[in-house]
């Protein structure tokens, strides 16, 4: 360790608690590698300050460019990865995103999360289970879904929807049941017109993500998970411009011809698509 660093190190040596003293610590010790390395000169110091700035400038309530810059660096799958290895059994996590929203309406069993179809569009069914690493039922475990409308925007981002629309929060039942109506869902682009869109554009990077579904599933007495459905033979499976597909994670979806049993039970009266899955939980 050089001089310098030594003695910024040493400066925040009063901070009791040890992994908050470690976490600094280290930050520090590789900043200043990174700088030594790579020579940094003036200009370019200043430059990453701009940067910066202008990533924080473009932060609202509705917007989190610092978490974009993390996604497409690879850092917020580098945190999921090292933090979420659980149980083997257990669906895999994937990166959480800007796009939450937190207090969506709770609906009931097998409801939509769209208040009406364009026309000719056919619903798209998700059934399944939430059960944990023994497969043991999880009732009353807290499901919260997310998903882009056709023209790839979320509401919150797009002010010709409803702020519920495509989104809402469902429990499972006593076998740990779950269903929920959709629509398939689209690949779209992250936001381009920030600091985080223009580094992209730079390195000749595309912006799209594949097609998926987010999905929060919360139960008592087991570990959060944070994961994503994603739609099989979308183009942009093996460039996620956020490095955010893992294999388990795939699902294909069937075509269903119009059911009487189905239109009793969910109030579909047309044909639909469905996906079945079964999310694992670990304990914790
Ligand atoms: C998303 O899937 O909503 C998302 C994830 C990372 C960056 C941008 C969007
Ligand atoms: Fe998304």
């Amino acid at each position: 360790m050089g001089q310098l660093t030594q003695e910024v190190v040493r400066s925040f040596s009063k901070i009791e608690n040890t992994r908050q003293r470690l976490l600094l610590t280290r930050l520090i010790e590789s900043l200043h590698n990174y700088v030594k390395d790579v020579e940094l000169t003036q200009d370019e110091w200043a430059l990453t300050i701009d940067f910066l700035t202008q990533t924080g400038q473009k932060c609202h309530a509705q917007r989190q460019e610092f978490i974009l810059l993390s996604d497409v660096l690879g850092v917020s799958m580098l945190v999921d990865e090292i933090n979420h290895h659980k149980h083997e059994q257990q669906t895999p996590s994937t990166v959480f995103g800007p796009f939450y929203l937190p207090d969506m309406p709770v609906r009931d069993y097998g409801s939509a999360i769209f208040s009406l179809l364009d026309e000719g569009q056919l619903p798209l069914l998700i059934t399944g289970r939430i059960v944990d690493q023994d497969f043991n039922p999880i009732e009353n475990a807290k499901i919260d879904i997310w998903q882009t409308a056709h023209n790839g925007m979320y509401s919150g981002q797009d002010p010709e929807q409803a702020i519920d629309h495509l989104r809402g929060v469902f429990y499972s039942k006593e076998q740990g049941e779950y269903a929920i109506q959709s629509i398939l869902p689209v690949s779209y682009q992250i936001p381009s017109d920030g600091p985080v869109g223009t580094l992209l554009n730079f390195a000749e990077r595309h912006f799209w993500r594949p097609a998926h579904i987010h999905f929060k599933i919360q139960a008592a007495g087991h570990h959060d998970l944070v994961t994503h459905l994603f739609i099989e033979n979308d183009p942009y499976l093996s460039s996620d411009t956020v490095f955010g597909v893992k294999a388990p994670l795939i699902v294909n979806y069937q075509h269903c011809e119009y059911s009487p049993e189905i239109e009793e039970k969910f109030n579909i009266s047309s044909a639909y698509y469905h996906i079945e899955y079964q999310f694992v939980l670990s304990k914790e």
